[in-house]
């Protein structure tokens, strides 16, 4: 058997040791949308930001369109640190046992995207993120998608027309009830499979901002839309505890630095997409586009005020104060 001297073995330890020392830090971040949405175009920012930043000791892997892990599933892989970053929808942190981020499901609750972002860009969006800590998950900022729309095979202008439709949500019990008080029936389901639902009739409808209705083809099985801005879809992007406080101090504040700028990208381009994409719907000339009246908005806002009253207790007293305070909403006054 060849015998290697104590040079050889020293030398191929130390350029092994080179080698890995080289190796870029790999950070998969997973999320379900296209490519060509808010959050689809922010990731790939945060690569190119990131990488840069970074003078390429990190690789970001963008995998979009539930290529990896459908909606809960990739929560489980975070925490298992399968992945190291992700932008779920708020929404289905409350499976996780974080049902405070159901407030952003609340009916009406926000007008625009200046009063949305007096609570994800301030003190009450901070202290929510911290709410994720104890699961293992560090909150590193809010990216905005858009404000939702309904769509159905049928047109969607009063309450009356959602009896006994059945509605796609994401698994949040404030969505339930909102659907149940439309008089429709709430459907829980993963969104990389909404598509196929509607088209077989599994599903009769469902809400989306228009970025999502658009780039997954939705409304090519869906006959109307109604622009009624009833709640919106807001991310965080959120990142593996254990991973983000193991990296090297100088790589971790380079990558704040890169998400700070890609939130900023993110979140100026949010609003544009959704009116462009909106308008490709309108152009595909197969989806029918409704805005409801003031009147029409006044009837489905009061129809939906007992969302608020009832899943204010589960949500959290706090919380909630806290945002009717900084927004000035106040469901008892239409
Ligand atoms: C949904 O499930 O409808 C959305 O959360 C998808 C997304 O990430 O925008």
């Amino acid at each position: 058997m060849k015998r290697f001297s104590v040079f050889t073995v020293v030398t191929m330890a130390f350029a092994f040791g080179v080698a890995y020392a080289q190796q870029p830090i790999n950070i998969k971040f997973s999320h379900v949308v296209a490519e060509n949405t808010p959050k689809g175009k922010g990731a790939l920012k945060f690569k190119e930001l990131a990488e840069k930043a970074t003078g390429g000791k990190v690789k970001v892997e963008v995998y979009p369109n539930s290529q990896l892990y459908k909606d809960q599933e990739e929560m489980e892989a975070l925490q298992i640190g399968a992945v190291q970053m992700l932008a779920p929808s708020v929404s289905k942190f409350g499976p996780l046992g974080a049902k405070e981020f159901e407030v952003f499901d609340l009916p009406y609750l926000f007008d625009s995207e200046v009063e949305l972002h007096k609570i994800t860009q301030g003190p009450v969006g901070q202290s929510l993120l911290k709410k994720l800590e104890s699961k293992g998950i560090l909150g590193l900022a809010f990216w905005d998608n858009g404000f939702k729309g309904m769509s159905a095979n049928r047109p969607l202008k009063t309450p009356a027309d959602f009896k006994g439709l059945k509605m796609r949500i994401q698994s949040s019990k404030v969505l339930e009830q909102q659907m149940r008080d439309l008089g429709a029936i709430p459907q829980v389901m993963a969104f990389s499979e909404v598509y196929q639902a509607l088209q077989t009739g599994v599903v009769n409808g469902t809400e989306n901002p228009p970025s999502n209705l658009y780039t997954q083809k939705m409304y090519e099985v869906q006959k109307n839309v109604t622009v009624s801005d009833h709640g919106v879809i807001e991310y965080a992007v959120i990142v593996n505890k254990k991973f983000w406080e193991g990296l090297p101090a100088d790589i971790r504040t380079a990558l704040e630095g890169a998400m700070k700028d890609a939130t900023k990208y993110a979140n100026d381009i949010a609003k544009q997409e959704n009116i462009d994409a909106l308008e490709l719907v309108r152009k595909s000339g197969k989806t029918e586009i409704y805005v409801l009246t003031a009147d029409e908005k006044r009837a489905w806002k009061k129809a939906l005020m007992g969302v608020h009253r009832e899943q204010g207790g589960r949500i959290g007293k706090e919380t909630l104060d806290a945002i009717y305070k900084a927004t000035g909403f106040d469901p008892n006054k239409l």
